[in-house]
Protein backbone atom coordinates (compact mmCIF):
# COMPACT_ATOMS: atom_id res chain seq x y z
CA UNK A 1 0.00 0.00 0.00
CA UNK A 2 1.36 3.48 -0.67
CA UNK A 3 1.45 6.22 1.67
CA UNK A 4 1.31 8.85 -0.85
CA UNK A 5 3.99 12.02 -0.01
CA UNK A 6 2.09 15.47 0.00
CA UNK A 7 2.36 16.58 -3.57
CA UNK A 8 0.42 19.97 -3.72
CA UNK A 9 3.36 22.43 -4.33
CA UNK A 10 6.04 23.81 -1.67
CA UNK A 11 2.98 22.55 1.04
CA UNK A 12 4.35 25.13 3.99
CA UNK A 13 6.92 27.94 4.56
CA UNK A 14 9.94 25.73 5.66
CA UNK A 15 9.80 24.07 2.59
CA UNK A 16 10.37 27.32 0.91
CA UNK A 17 13.28 28.32 3.01
CA UNK A 18 14.39 24.69 2.96
CA UNK A 19 14.41 25.82 -1.05
CA UNK A 20 16.52 28.90 -0.62
CA UNK A 21 19.13 27.70 1.29
CA UNK A 22 19.51 24.92 -1.62
CA UNK A 23 19.98 27.82 -4.29
CA UNK A 24 22.48 29.23 -2.90
CA UNK A 25 24.45 25.48 -1.71
CA UNK A 26 24.23 24.65 -5.70
CA UNK A 27 25.66 28.49 -6.48
CA UNK A 28 28.14 27.64 -4.25
CA UNK A 29 29.28 24.38 -4.81
CA UNK A 30 29.62 26.01 -8.26
CA UNK A 31 32.20 28.29 -7.39
CA UNK A 32 33.56 25.58 -5.25
CA UNK A 33 34.63 23.44 -8.69
CA UNK A 34 35.90 26.54 -10.31
CA UNK A 35 38.14 27.51 -7.40
CA UNK A 36 39.76 23.45 -7.40
CA UNK A 37 39.98 23.80 -11.21
CA UNK A 38 42.31 26.56 -10.67
CA UNK A 39 44.43 25.04 -7.60
CA UNK A 40 44.15 22.02 -10.07
CA UNK A 41 45.90 23.65 -12.81
CA UNK A 42 48.22 25.81 -10.44
CA UNK A 43 49.81 21.86 -9.48
CA UNK A 44 50.72 21.68 -13.41
CA UNK A 45 51.75 25.35 -14.27
CA UNK A 46 53.08 26.81 -10.77
CA UNK A 47 53.05 30.67 -12.28
CA UNK A 48 49.47 30.46 -13.02
CA UNK A 49 47.73 33.76 -11.35
CA UNK A 50 50.49 33.86 -9.92
CA UNK A 51 50.44 36.84 -7.66
CA UNK A 52 46.72 37.80 -8.68
CA UNK A 53 44.88 34.61 -7.30
CA UNK A 54 47.62 32.33 -5.42
CA UNK A 55 47.54 28.67 -4.95
CA UNK A 56 46.66 29.58 -0.74
CA UNK A 57 43.49 31.20 -1.99
CA UNK A 58 42.06 29.38 -4.88
CA UNK A 59 42.47 26.22 -2.12
CA UNK A 60 41.28 27.97 0.53
CA UNK A 61 38.34 29.27 -0.92
CA UNK A 62 37.58 25.44 -2.49
CA UNK A 63 37.49 23.86 0.94
CA UNK A 64 35.87 26.74 2.93
CA UNK A 65 33.18 26.44 0.11
CA UNK A 66 32.81 23.13 0.11
CA UNK A 67 31.64 23.07 3.94
CA UNK A 68 29.82 25.92 3.57
CA UNK A 69 27.81 24.70 0.12
CA UNK A 70 27.36 21.41 2.24
CA UNK A 71 25.68 23.33 5.67
CA UNK A 72 23.47 25.43 3.51
CA UNK A 73 22.41 21.68 1.87
CA UNK A 74 22.25 20.61 4.91
CA UNK A 75 19.78 23.41 6.68
CA UNK A 76 17.90 23.41 3.68
CA UNK A 77 17.27 19.48 3.59
CA UNK A 78 16.54 19.66 7.46
CA UNK A 79 13.56 22.56 6.40
CA UNK A 80 12.36 20.42 3.79
CA UNK A 81 11.55 17.78 6.15
CA UNK A 82 11.07 19.61 9.12
CA UNK A 83 6.66 20.13 8.71
CA UNK A 84 6.30 16.76 6.98
CA UNK A 85 7.95 14.72 9.98
CA UNK A 86 6.36 16.68 12.61
CA UNK A 87 3.36 18.02 10.90
CA UNK A 88 4.05 21.11 12.44
CA UNK A 89 4.59 24.57 10.63
CA UNK A 90 8.17 25.85 11.17
CA UNK A 91 7.73 27.92 14.72
CA UNK A 92 9.54 30.86 13.74
CA UNK A 93 9.52 31.31 10.01
CA UNK A 94 9.97 34.88 9.96
CA UNK A 95 12.91 34.61 11.94
CA UNK A 96 14.34 31.96 9.86
CA UNK A 97 14.28 33.65 6.50
CA UNK A 98 16.05 36.59 8.10
CA UNK A 99 18.74 34.13 9.40
CA UNK A 100 18.90 33.12 6.30
CA UNK A 101 19.61 36.68 4.67
CA UNK A 102 21.99 37.88 7.23
CA UNK A 103 24.10 34.27 6.39
CA UNK A 104 24.19 34.86 2.91
CA UNK A 105 25.74 38.65 3.61
CA UNK A 106 28.52 37.26 6.01
CA UNK A 107 29.22 34.44 3.25
CA UNK A 108 29.46 37.32 0.77
CA UNK A 109 31.54 39.57 2.81
CA UNK A 110 34.01 36.78 3.74
CA UNK A 111 34.47 35.68 0.14
CA UNK A 112 35.21 39.20 -1.03
CA UNK A 113 37.49 39.85 2.36
CA UNK A 114 39.57 36.15 0.89
CA UNK A 115 39.47 37.25 -2.90
CA UNK A 116 41.36 41.01 -2.17
CA UNK A 117 43.07 40.65 0.70
CA UNK A 118 45.22 37.53 -0.13
CA UNK A 119 48.76 38.05 1.90
CA UNK A 120 50.11 39.83 5.01
CA UNK A 121 51.07 39.52 8.34
CA UNK A 122 48.64 37.79 10.98
CA UNK A 123 47.83 39.55 13.98
CA UNK A 124 44.94 39.83 16.12
CA UNK A 125 42.87 42.08 14.57
CA UNK A 126 43.44 39.99 11.25
CA UNK A 127 42.09 36.90 13.19
CA UNK A 128 39.09 39.14 13.65
CA UNK A 129 38.44 40.42 10.47
CA UNK A 130 40.28 38.53 7.82
CA UNK A 131 40.70 35.27 8.46
CA UNK A 132 41.27 32.74 11.59
CA UNK A 133 43.54 30.32 9.52
CA UNK A 134 42.13 27.03 10.22
CA UNK A 135 41.63 24.80 7.34
CA UNK A 136 38.33 24.13 6.18
CA UNK A 137 36.87 27.36 8.76
CA UNK A 138 39.23 30.10 7.80
CA UNK A 139 35.81 32.79 8.33
CA UNK A 140 37.40 35.87 10.67
CA UNK A 141 36.24 35.52 14.04
CA UNK A 142 33.23 38.25 13.40
CA UNK A 143 31.50 35.84 10.88
CA UNK A 144 32.24 32.63 13.21
CA UNK A 145 30.46 34.22 15.90
CA UNK A 146 27.55 35.51 13.23
CA UNK A 147 27.44 32.20 12.11
CA UNK A 148 26.92 30.60 15.86
CA UNK A 149 24.11 33.16 16.01
CA UNK A 150 22.59 32.00 12.60
CA UNK A 151 22.77 28.59 13.84
CA UNK A 152 21.28 28.90 17.07
CA UNK A 153 17.99 30.68 15.21
CA UNK A 154 17.42 27.67 12.90
CA UNK A 155 18.50 25.08 15.77
CA UNK A 156 15.40 26.71 17.86
CA UNK A 157 13.06 26.17 14.37
CA UNK A 158 13.99 23.23 14.55
CA UNK A 159 13.71 22.40 18.32
CA UNK A 160 10.76 24.03 18.60
CA UNK A 161 8.64 23.07 16.07
CA UNK A 162 9.63 19.21 17.24
CA UNK A 163 8.43 19.68 21.16
CA UNK A 164 5.00 21.22 19.50
CA UNK A 165 4.65 18.27 16.55
CA UNK A 166 4.79 15.00 16.18
CA UNK A 167 8.08 12.93 17.33
CA UNK A 168 8.93 10.80 14.79
CA UNK A 169 12.28 8.49 15.68
CA UNK A 170 13.97 9.93 12.40
CA UNK A 171 13.49 13.70 13.63
CA UNK A 172 14.31 12.66 17.45
CA UNK A 173 17.66 11.60 15.76
CA UNK A 174 18.18 14.12 13.77
CA UNK A 175 17.06 17.03 16.85
CA UNK A 176 19.33 15.06 18.83
CA UNK A 177 22.12 14.86 16.34
CA UNK A 178 21.90 18.73 15.69
CA UNK A 179 22.63 19.62 18.85
CA UNK A 180 26.08 18.22 19.01
CA UNK A 181 26.78 18.83 15.34
CA UNK A 182 26.43 22.62 16.06
CA UNK A 183 27.79 22.45 19.28
CA UNK A 184 30.65 20.81 18.40
CA UNK A 185 31.71 24.24 15.91
CA UNK A 186 32.62 26.15 19.55
CA UNK A 187 35.59 23.91 19.55
CA UNK A 188 36.75 25.74 16.33
CA UNK A 189 36.34 29.05 17.71
CA UNK A 190 39.57 29.87 19.98
CA UNK A 191 43.09 30.09 18.93
CA UNK A 192 45.78 29.08 21.07
CA UNK A 193 49.51 29.73 20.39
CA UNK A 194 50.45 25.96 21.29
CA UNK A 195 49.82 24.89 17.80
CA UNK A 196 49.76 21.25 19.55
CA UNK A 197 47.14 22.46 21.53
CA UNK A 198 45.19 24.10 18.50
CA UNK A 199 45.02 21.50 16.19
CA UNK A 200 43.79 19.44 18.98
CA UNK A 201 40.67 20.95 19.63
CA UNK A 202 40.58 21.65 15.55
CA UNK A 203 40.64 18.01 14.84
CA UNK A 204 37.61 18.01 17.09
CA UNK A 205 35.44 20.10 14.50
CA UNK A 206 36.24 18.28 11.13
CA UNK A 207 36.87 14.94 12.32
CA UNK A 208 33.99 14.56 14.84
CA UNK A 209 31.59 15.83 12.24
CA UNK A 210 32.58 14.15 9.27
CA UNK A 211 33.27 11.38 10.56
CA UNK A 212 30.26 10.98 13.68
CA UNK A 213 27.73 14.04 13.36
CA UNK A 214 27.80 14.55 9.68
CA UNK A 215 27.20 11.01 9.23
CA UNK A 216 24.34 10.18 11.47
CA UNK A 217 22.71 12.85 9.89
CA UNK A 218 22.82 11.57 6.56
CA UNK A 219 21.50 8.40 7.81
CA UNK A 220 18.54 10.07 9.16
CA UNK A 221 17.98 12.29 5.83
CA UNK A 222 18.64 8.75 3.95
CA UNK A 223 15.76 7.21 6.13
CA UNK A 224 13.28 9.78 5.65
CA UNK A 225 14.40 9.72 1.91
CA UNK A 226 13.45 6.35 1.84
CA UNK A 227 10.58 6.55 3.35
CA UNK A 228 9.35 9.28 0.94
CA UNK A 229 10.80 7.93 -2.40
CA UNK A 230 10.40 4.27 -2.37
CA UNK A 231 7.49 4.14 0.53
CA UNK A 232 10.09 2.32 2.47
CA UNK A 233 8.18 0.72 5.80
CA UNK A 234 9.40 3.49 8.74
CA UNK A 235 10.32 0.95 11.20
CA UNK A 236 12.50 -0.72 9.49
CA UNK A 237 14.16 2.60 8.25
CA UNK A 238 14.31 3.43 12.15
CA UNK A 239 15.64 -0.06 13.29
CA UNK A 240 18.41 0.41 10.62
CA UNK A 241 18.84 4.23 11.86
CA UNK A 242 19.54 3.31 15.61
CA UNK A 243 21.73 0.57 14.76
CA UNK A 244 24.04 3.13 12.61
CA UNK A 245 24.24 5.57 15.41
CA UNK A 246 25.05 3.48 17.73
CA UNK A 247 27.55 2.44 15.27
CA UNK A 248 29.08 5.46 14.58
CA UNK A 249 29.44 6.95 17.34
CA UNK A 250 31.25 4.12 18.86
CA UNK A 251 33.89 3.72 16.33
CA UNK A 252 34.10 7.77 15.26
CA UNK A 253 34.34 9.17 18.69
CA UNK A 254 37.54 7.70 19.83
CA UNK A 255 38.53 7.07 15.73
CA UNK A 256 39.81 11.05 16.24
CA UNK A 257 42.64 9.40 17.55
CA UNK A 258 44.06 8.33 13.71
CA UNK A 259 44.53 12.65 14.07
CA UNK A 260 46.41 12.72 17.28
CA UNK A 261 49.46 10.47 15.89
CA UNK A 262 51.77 13.17 15.14
CA UNK A 263 50.95 16.72 16.56
CA UNK A 264 52.80 16.21 19.95
CA UNK A 265 49.58 14.07 21.93
CA UNK A 266 50.48 11.36 23.83
CA UNK A 267 51.63 8.00 22.11
CA UNK A 268 48.27 6.04 23.65
CA UNK A 269 46.41 7.85 21.04
CA UNK A 270 48.23 5.41 18.61
CA UNK A 271 46.66 2.05 19.83
CA UNK A 272 43.21 3.97 20.63
CA UNK A 273 43.48 5.69 16.75
CA UNK A 274 44.61 2.34 15.12
CA UNK A 275 41.42 0.10 16.96
CA UNK A 276 38.64 2.52 16.85
CA UNK A 277 39.02 4.35 13.38
CA UNK A 278 39.96 0.86 12.02
CA UNK A 279 36.33 -0.29 13.06
CA UNK A 280 34.87 2.89 10.91
CA UNK A 281 34.13 1.12 8.07
CA UNK A 282 31.39 -1.26 9.89
CA UNK A 283 28.75 0.98 9.97
CA UNK A 284 29.36 2.27 6.67
CA UNK A 285 28.95 -0.84 5.34
CA UNK A 286 25.34 -1.07 7.50
CA UNK A 287 24.79 2.06 5.90
CA UNK A 288 25.10 0.67 2.74
CA UNK A 289 23.39 -2.53 3.22
CA UNK A 290 20.70 -0.10 4.68
CA UNK A 291 19.63 1.67 1.14
CA UNK A 292 20.01 -1.36 -0.66
CA UNK A 293 18.18 -3.90 1.56
CA UNK A 294 15.45 -1.47 1.82
CA UNK A 295 14.92 -1.02 -2.26
CA UNK A 296 15.25 -4.49 -2.67
CA UNK A 297 12.66 -5.00 -0.29
CA UNK A 298 10.51 -2.78 -1.08
CA UNK A 299 10.81 -3.83 -5.22
CA UNK A 300 9.61 -7.34 -4.29
CA UNK A 301 6.84 -6.05 -2.15
CA UNK A 302 3.41 -6.78 -4.30
CA UNK A 303 5.88 -8.61 -7.46
CA UNK A 304 5.16 -5.44 -9.49
CA UNK A 305 8.18 -2.82 -10.50
CA UNK A 306 8.71 -0.54 -7.38
CA UNK A 307 7.22 3.15 -7.32
CA UNK A 308 10.45 5.04 -7.23
CA UNK A 309 8.98 8.26 -7.03
CA UNK A 310 11.48 10.17 -7.74
CA UNK A 311 14.22 8.64 -10.09
CA UNK A 312 17.13 10.87 -9.74
CA UNK A 313 17.00 11.31 -5.97
CA UNK A 314 17.23 7.48 -6.06
CA UNK A 315 20.00 7.22 -8.22
CA UNK A 316 22.24 9.70 -5.76
CA UNK A 317 20.87 7.98 -3.00
CA UNK A 318 22.70 4.71 -4.50
CA UNK A 319 25.46 6.38 -5.28
CA UNK A 320 25.63 7.66 -1.53
CA UNK A 321 26.00 4.43 -0.68
CA UNK A 322 28.40 3.30 -2.74
CA UNK A 323 30.70 6.21 -2.21
CA UNK A 324 30.56 6.33 1.66
CA UNK A 325 31.69 2.98 1.62
CA UNK A 326 34.30 3.05 -0.57
CA UNK A 327 35.46 7.09 -0.49
CA UNK A 328 35.17 7.31 3.60
CA UNK A 329 35.70 3.76 4.65
CA UNK A 330 37.58 2.23 1.92
CA UNK A 331 40.18 5.09 1.22
CA UNK A 332 39.76 6.05 5.06
CA UNK A 333 40.90 2.59 6.38
CA UNK A 334 44.09 2.35 3.57
CA UNK A 335 45.71 4.92 5.93
CA UNK A 336 44.75 4.41 9.38
CA UNK A 337 46.96 2.66 10.95
CA UNK A 338 50.25 4.70 12.29
CA UNK A 339 52.32 1.91 10.45
CA UNK A 340 50.88 2.98 6.99
CA UNK A 341 50.09 6.76 8.28
CA UNK A 342 53.57 7.07 9.12
CA UNK A 343 54.36 7.40 5.42
CA UNK A 344 51.01 8.21 4.03
CA UNK A 345 50.40 11.61 6.14
CA UNK A 346 49.67 14.53 4.72
CA UNK A 347 50.40 12.94 1.28
CA UNK A 348 48.24 13.11 -2.03
CA UNK A 349 46.83 10.20 -0.74
CA UNK A 350 44.90 12.00 1.83
CA UNK A 351 43.53 14.43 -1.04
CA UNK A 352 42.21 11.36 -2.89
CA UNK A 353 40.13 9.62 0.53
CA UNK A 354 39.30 13.53 0.95
CA UNK A 355 37.49 13.91 -2.60
CA UNK A 356 35.94 10.55 -2.65
CA UNK A 357 35.11 10.46 0.74
CA UNK A 358 33.48 14.57 0.96
CA UNK A 359 31.56 13.65 -2.34
CA UNK A 360 30.71 9.92 -1.55
CA UNK A 361 29.18 10.76 1.94
CA UNK A 362 28.00 13.82 1.63
CA UNK A 363 27.83 15.79 -2.17
CA UNK A 364 26.16 12.92 -3.37
CA UNK A 365 23.29 12.57 -0.88
CA UNK A 366 22.74 16.59 -0.37
CA UNK A 367 22.33 16.37 -4.90
CA UNK A 368 19.44 13.54 -4.26
CA UNK A 369 17.74 15.75 -1.59
CA UNK A 370 18.04 18.89 -4.48
CA UNK A 371 15.83 16.74 -6.74
CA UNK A 372 13.69 16.10 -3.93
CA UNK A 373 12.84 19.95 -3.22
CA UNK A 374 12.56 20.49 -6.77
CA UNK A 375 9.94 17.61 -6.19
CA UNK A 376 8.15 19.14 -4.04
CA UNK A 377 8.38 22.68 -5.31
CA UNK A 378 6.63 21.90 -8.43
CA UNK A 379 4.19 19.29 -6.68
CA UNK A 380 4.43 16.12 -8.87
CA UNK A 381 3.87 12.74 -8.04
CA UNK A 382 6.48 10.90 -9.98
CA UNK A 383 9.85 12.41 -11.32
CA UNK A 384 12.01 10.49 -13.81
CA UNK A 385 15.40 10.64 -14.62
CA UNK A 386 16.04 12.56 -17.79
CA UNK A 387 18.96 12.73 -20.18
CA UNK A 388 20.08 15.53 -18.31
CA UNK A 389 19.88 13.98 -14.53
CA UNK A 390 21.93 10.79 -16.15
CA UNK A 391 24.61 12.91 -17.67
CA UNK A 392 24.94 14.69 -14.23
CA UNK A 393 25.46 11.46 -12.17
CA UNK A 394 27.64 9.92 -14.74
CA UNK A 395 29.91 12.52 -15.55
CA UNK A 396 30.23 13.98 -11.63
CA UNK A 397 30.77 10.34 -10.34
CA UNK A 398 33.09 9.16 -13.03
CA UNK A 399 35.07 12.44 -12.84
CA UNK A 400 35.06 12.53 -8.77
CA UNK A 401 36.57 8.67 -8.98
CA UNK A 402 39.05 9.86 -11.90
CA UNK A 403 40.57 12.53 -9.55
CA UNK A 404 40.45 9.48 -6.85
CA UNK A 405 42.15 7.44 -8.47
CA UNK A 406 44.93 10.05 -9.96
CA UNK A 407 45.37 11.41 -6.67
CA UNK A 408 46.09 8.06 -4.97
CA UNK A 409 48.83 7.18 -7.68
CA UNK A 410 50.22 10.44 -7.10
CA UNK A 411 50.07 9.75 -3.75
CA UNK A 412 51.61 6.24 -3.70
CA UNK A 413 54.26 7.82 -5.66
CA UNK A 414 55.27 10.35 -2.82
CA UNK A 415 55.10 6.99 -0.15
CA UNK A 416 57.87 5.38 -2.26
CA UNK A 417 59.90 8.26 -3.38
CA UNK A 418 60.13 11.03 -1.22
CA UNK A 419 59.35 8.82 2.23
CA UNK A 420 60.83 6.07 1.89
CA UNK A 421 63.88 6.10 -0.91
CA UNK A 422 64.25 9.70 -0.07
CA UNK A 423 63.85 10.12 3.67
CA UNK A 424 60.87 12.56 3.78
CA UNK A 425 62.53 15.95 4.14
CA UNK A 426 62.26 18.92 2.16
CA UNK A 427 64.40 18.23 -0.45
CA UNK A 428 62.85 14.98 -1.21
CA UNK A 429 59.10 16.99 -1.21
CA UNK A 430 60.50 18.55 -4.05
CA UNK A 431 62.11 16.20 -6.08
CA UNK A 432 59.42 13.76 -5.79
CA UNK A 433 57.29 16.01 -7.17
CA UNK A 434 59.18 16.68 -10.57
CA UNK A 435 58.79 13.00 -11.44
CA UNK A 436 56.74 11.97 -14.97
CA UNK A 437 54.48 9.92 -12.47
CA UNK A 438 53.18 12.90 -10.19
CA UNK A 439 53.39 15.45 -13.29
CA UNK A 440 51.48 12.91 -14.82
CA UNK A 441 48.87 12.20 -12.01
CA UNK A 442 48.28 15.89 -11.43
CA UNK A 443 47.42 16.66 -15.33
CA UNK A 444 44.65 13.28 -15.06
CA UNK A 445 43.39 14.66 -12.15
CA UNK A 446 42.98 18.55 -13.92
CA UNK A 447 41.12 16.38 -16.93
CA UNK A 448 38.91 14.64 -14.90
CA UNK A 449 37.76 18.25 -12.33
CA UNK A 450 37.19 19.19 -15.88
CA UNK A 451 34.87 15.99 -16.39
CA UNK A 452 33.30 16.77 -13.54
CA UNK A 453 32.25 20.54 -14.01
CA UNK A 454 30.89 19.24 -17.07
CA UNK A 455 28.80 17.30 -14.95
CA UNK A 456 27.97 20.21 -12.66
CA UNK A 457 26.61 22.17 -15.91
CA UNK A 458 24.19 19.14 -16.46
CA UNK A 459 23.51 18.83 -13.39
CA UNK A 460 22.12 23.33 -12.95
CA UNK A 461 20.72 22.34 -15.99
CA UNK A 462 18.45 19.51 -14.92
CA UNK A 463 17.74 20.99 -11.81
CA UNK A 464 16.56 24.07 -13.41
CA UNK A 465 14.21 22.28 -16.10
CA UNK A 466 13.29 18.96 -14.47
CA UNK A 467 10.57 20.04 -12.02
CA UNK A 468 9.13 21.58 -14.79
CA UNK A 469 9.16 18.99 -17.69
CA UNK A 470 7.59 16.52 -14.94
CA UNK A 471 4.69 18.63 -14.71
CA UNK A 472 4.05 19.00 -17.82
CA UNK A 473 4.56 14.90 -18.74
CA UNK A 474 2.09 15.20 -15.47
CA UNK A 475 -0.79 16.95 -16.93
C1 LIG B 1 32.64 10.84 5.20
C2 LIG B 1 33.56 10.66 6.05
C3 LIG B 1 34.94 11.22 5.90
C4 LIG B 1 35.35 12.38 5.31
C5 LIG B 1 34.49 13.45 4.64
C6 LIG B 1 36.79 12.44 5.46
C7 LIG B 1 37.58 13.47 4.99
C8 LIG B 1 38.90 13.63 5.29
C9 LIG B 1 39.71 14.76 4.91
C10 LIG B 1 39.24 15.95 4.08
C11 LIG B 1 40.94 14.57 5.43
C12 LIG B 1 42.13 15.52 5.28
C13 LIG B 1 42.17 16.48 6.40
C14 LIG B 1 43.28 17.49 6.28
O1 LIG B 1 43.17 18.37 5.43
O2 LIG B 1 44.28 17.36 7.00
C15 LIG B 1 40.94 13.31 6.13
C16 LIG B 1 42.00 12.75 6.79
C17 LIG B 1 42.01 11.46 7.26
N1 LIG B 1 40.98 10.55 7.22
FE1 LIG B 1 39.13 10.90 6.65
N2 LIG B 1 37.22 11.32 6.10
C18 LIG B 1 36.13 10.54 6.38
C19 LIG B 1 36.13 9.29 6.99
C20 LIG B 1 37.25 8.59 7.34
C21 LIG B 1 37.27 7.22 7.86
C22 LIG B 1 36.03 6.36 8.07
C23 LIG B 1 38.57 6.91 8.09
C24 LIG B 1 39.19 5.64 8.59
C25 LIG B 1 38.66 4.49 8.55
C26 LIG B 1 39.36 8.10 7.76
C27 LIG B 1 40.72 8.20 7.90
C28 LIG B 1 41.44 9.36 7.76
C29 LIG B 1 42.83 9.53 8.15
C30 LIG B 1 43.73 8.47 8.77
C31 LIG B 1 43.19 10.85 7.85
C32 LIG B 1 44.55 11.52 8.08
C33 LIG B 1 45.33 11.50 6.82
C34 LIG B 1 46.72 12.06 7.02
O3 LIG B 1 47.38 11.65 7.98
O4 LIG B 1 47.17 12.85 6.20
N3 LIG B 1 38.53 9.09 7.29
N4 LIG B 1 39.68 12.74 6.02
C1 LIG C 1 36.52 20.32 -10.50
C2 LIG C 1 36.78 19.39 -9.62
C3 LIG C 1 37.82 19.58 -8.54
C4 LIG C 1 39.13 19.92 -8.64
C5 LIG C 1 39.90 20.24 -9.90
C6 LIG C 1 39.69 19.93 -7.31
C7 LIG C 1 41.00 20.28 -6.99
C8 LIG C 1 41.53 20.38 -5.73
C9 LIG C 1 42.87 20.83 -5.41
C10 LIG C 1 43.91 21.25 -6.41
C11 LIG C 1 43.03 20.78 -4.06
C12 LIG C 1 44.28 21.12 -3.25
C13 LIG C 1 45.03 19.84 -2.98
C14 LIG C 1 46.32 19.98 -2.26
O1 LIG C 1 46.51 20.93 -1.47
O2 LIG C 1 47.18 19.12 -2.48
C15 LIG C 1 41.78 20.28 -3.53
C16 LIG C 1 41.54 20.04 -2.20
C17 LIG C 1 40.37 19.51 -1.70
N1 LIG C 1 39.20 19.29 -2.43
FE1 LIG C 1 38.98 19.45 -4.40
N2 LIG C 1 38.73 19.57 -6.43
C18 LIG C 1 37.56 19.34 -7.14
C19 LIG C 1 36.36 18.94 -6.63
C20 LIG C 1 36.14 18.62 -5.31
C21 LIG C 1 34.94 18.01 -4.82
C22 LIG C 1 33.72 17.64 -5.67
C23 LIG C 1 35.13 17.82 -3.48
C24 LIG C 1 34.21 17.22 -2.46
C25 LIG C 1 32.95 17.09 -2.58
C26 LIG C 1 36.45 18.33 -3.14
C27 LIG C 1 37.02 18.31 -1.89
C28 LIG C 1 38.30 18.71 -1.57
C29 LIG C 1 38.89 18.58 -0.26
C30 LIG C 1 38.23 17.97 0.97
C31 LIG C 1 40.20 19.08 -0.34
C32 LIG C 1 41.25 19.13 0.77
C33 LIG C 1 41.98 17.81 0.71
C34 LIG C 1 43.13 17.64 1.65
O3 LIG C 1 43.78 18.61 2.05
O4 LIG C 1 43.44 16.49 1.99
N3 LIG C 1 37.03 18.81 -4.28
N4 LIG C 1 40.88 20.05 -4.57
FE1 LIG D 1 39.18 11.37 10.96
Amino acid sequence: MLTSIKTNSLTNEGQKLGMMYIRVAIVLFGAQLLMGLIAAIQFIVPGFLFEIFDFSVARMVHINALVVWMLYAMIGSVYLMLTDETEHNVVAIGLGKLAFWVLTAAVTVVVLVYIFIQVGAGSESTIWFINEGREYLEAPRWADIGIVVVVLIFYWNVFATYMKGKKTGIMTVMVANLMALAGLYLAGMFFTDNISIDQYWWWWVIHLWVEATWEVFVGTLAAYALVKIIDAKREIVEMWLWIEVLMLFGSGILGLGHHYFWIGTPEYWWEIGALFSSLEPVPLVAMFVHVLYDWGKEQGANGTKPAIKNGPAMAWLVTNAFGNFLGAGIWGFFHTLPQVNIYTHGSQFTAAHGHLAFFGAYATILIGMMYYGIQRAYGVERMRATFKSKMAIFLITFGVLGMTVALTIAGYEQVLVERAELGANWNAFFTAQDLPWYIQAQIWRTIMGVVTFIGFIYLVWDLITIGKEAKEAQV
